[in-house]
């Protein structure tokens, strides 16, 4: 199957110096649910931001969907993020003077058409069927968090970019998002969540851990060990990768 997104020894220098990304091969699936997990610093949101078309790497190549990414212009990007990408920030980017279900709404607009039923019933299935008409501000954290989250299932994306998705969330709420994120996965969508969250982690297909901005790799004797065995391994086992 080709992959969905590929990189190849995708690099993100910043100032010259600081190397948030460190040569980062990886293919996605078309369907898959990735997981990127590591420290903080290790280079996950960079990694997201490449991905979404809002960043350019230093160096390497990005693939998402058959097309070279990193050659678009600014408006082929722009495009790309509205037509292909459903994106869930750590900070919300919430517009300050549309209610939620305008904020909603507003993602619509940009992709196709603005249907109000629709981005009311995207709220309700994120738990915030009272709070269609408050303003982000009116919002706590979790709320805007989930009107974020509604706002970037709407479009039914072919690829959905979370970071620190459930980072605002009670239990109760994390387990409304992590149901969400399980009927998208089951409905054909390719989901890359970043998350400290081994709980989040362990539900996703495949786990990729980075590590000063490169990809912790997995050991393949011992992953071929398990696939024989038949046995779901939820934490890929790793060795340090050479310093
Ligand atoms: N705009 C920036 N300018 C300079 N350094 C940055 C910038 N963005 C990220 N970095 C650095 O790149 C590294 C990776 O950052 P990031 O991708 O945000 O990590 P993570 O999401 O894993 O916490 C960190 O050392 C961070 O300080
Ligand atoms: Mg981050």
């Amino acid at each position: 199957m080709e992959p969905l997104i590929l990189s190849h020894e995708l690099s993100k220098n910043y100032n010259g110096k600081v190397c948030a990304l460190d040569r980062v091969s990886l293919e996605i699936c078309p369907g898959e649910w990735v997981a990127v997990m590591g420290a903080s610093g290790s280079g996950k949101s960079t990694l997201l931001n490449m991905i979404a078309a809002l960043d350019l790497p230093t160096s390497g190549a990005l693939w998402v969907d058959g097309v070279d990414i990193v050659t678009y212009t600014e408006e082929e990007r722009v495009r790309f993020r509205r037509e292909k990408v459903g994106l869930i920030f750590q900070h919300f980017y919430l517009i300050p003077y549309l209610t939620a279900v305008e904020n909603v709404m507003l993602a619509q607009y940009f992709h196709s058409m603005p249907d109000k039923g629709e981005a009311e019933e995207a709220l309700r299935r994120v738990g915030l069927g009272e709070r269609l008409d408050s303003l982000p501000s009116e919002l706590s954290g979790g709320e805007q968090q989930r009107v974020c989250i509604a706002r970037a299932f709407i479009n039914q994306p072919k690829i959905v970019l979370a970071d620190e998705p459930t980072g605002n969330l009670d239990a109760t709420n994390e387990e409304t998002i992590m149901k969400i994120f399980h009927h998208l996965h089951r409905a054909g969508h390719t989901l890359l969540v970043v998350t400290h969250d081994p709980h989040i982690g362990q539900q996703a297909d495949r786990i990729i851990e980075l590590d000063h901005g490169r990809v912790v790799p997995v050991v393949s004797s011992q992953r071929s060990f398990l696939k024989n065995t038949n046995f779901t391994l939820s934490i890929p086992i790793k060795e340090k990768h050479p310093t």
